[in-house]
């Protein structure tokens, strides 16, 4: 039996762009998710993933991959699937996932089970993957199932800490940064991502000099945040989000419950807030200096926004036992 765990993450800066080949700022945070995995002798593949409200499921590992297959048992299945391509096993296995963290919140739950799944099955089976083999095999896995996707949700699970992600792990780099000052807002909406990146696609299709113009500007923010937060300069990254969050507007993929705790965040006193991954809701973070940051959280909740209480810069995915 191997228990092992990984982080959520949050888009700092460049969503959207990054599904096109630009770069992106992605951190971990520290709620994690969870899974114990176990060798069973019998080739049966058995599930229990409570958050999900996938409930002792059950099929033979022949069958991996084929049927109706409940959402919240997607991405471990396949996950597997992806794994016994590569490194078929004797018997079967067991695994057993719970989160820190609601799926609502848009922290990567999906990836981060993936990539837990691949992190045990590797070790429990002796395979012994590198942190990239088990990027790419998650990446597929996700891949498999969203058809589309930048791959910065399984990257900071993988690899954690803060990350300049260029799509598909084509860079995949971490920086040495001071903790950031972050502050994150839920919106109580949940995004639905799919659809906001087949909006964007589709705008791109109508207009693409424009927005391929906006990725442009968005990706160069982000080449120049990267520099300030190896500087430590927070207040001008906190700006850089100001300017991306204009951009993001521009793409369509805002929405007034976002904008009431961005412009809140911002009235009591952060340097800068935007969205914070695909848009529609989920979340919005801010950076601020500390003595404001009571005030900020507070004018997030009385705008209707619930603070979430995460620290950047995790640890990537471990084994616990
Ligand atoms: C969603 O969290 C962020 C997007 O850029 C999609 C992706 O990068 O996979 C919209």
């Amino acid at each position: 039996m191997i228990k092992v765990s990984a982080p959520g993450k949050l888009m700092l800066l460049g969503e959207h762009a990054v599904v096109y080949g630009y770069p992106c700022i992605a951190t971990a945070v520290d709620q994690r998710m969870k899974a114990k995995v176990t060798a069973l002798n019998e080739p049966t593949f058995e599930l229990e993933a409570a958050d999900v409200d996938v409930h002792e499921y059950k099929k033979p590992l022949t069958e991996i991959g084929i049927g109706d297959i409940p959402k919240g048992a997607k991405f471990v299945e396949i996950a597997l699937q992806n794994f016994l391509q590569k490194y078929p096993i004797n018997g079967g296995v067991r695994v057993e996932t719970s989160s820190e963290f609601s799926s609502q919140f848009g922290f990567g739950s999906s990836s981060a089970s993936t990539v837990c799944a691949i992190n045990a099955f590797s070790e429990l089976f002796g395979v012994n993957l590198s942190q990239k083999e088990i990027f790419d095999l998650s990446y597929k896995t996700v891949l498999d199932i969203q058809g589309k996707g930048s791959g910065f949700d399984v990257a900071a699970a993988v690899y954690g800490g803060t990350l300049y992600f260029v799509t598909g792990g084509k860079v995949i780099d971490p920086l040495a940064i001071e903790k950031a000052p972050l502050i994150v807002g839920y919106t109580g909406v949940k995004a639905d991502t799919t659809t906001l990146i087949k909006q964007v696609a589709e705008k791109k299709e109508k207009n693409p000099e424009k927005v391929e113009r906006i990725f442009q500007a968005i990706a160069k923010l982000v080449d120049g945040a990267k520099q300030k937060m190896l500087e430590g300069d927070w207040e001008r990254v906190g700006k850089l989000m100001d300017f991306n969050q204009e951009y993001l507007r521009d793409l369509g993929v805002s929405s007034e419950k976002l904008e009431a705790l961005i412009s809140a965040a911002k009235k009591a006193g952060a340097w800068g807030a935007k969205l914070s991954g695909a848009g529609g809701g989920d979340c919005m973070i801010a950076l601020g200096p500390n003595d404001k940051r009571e005030a900020i959280q507070k004018a997030i909740v009385e705008a209707g926004g619930q603070v979430i209480d995460v620290l950047p810069n995790a640890e990537g995915v471990r084994v616990e036992s």
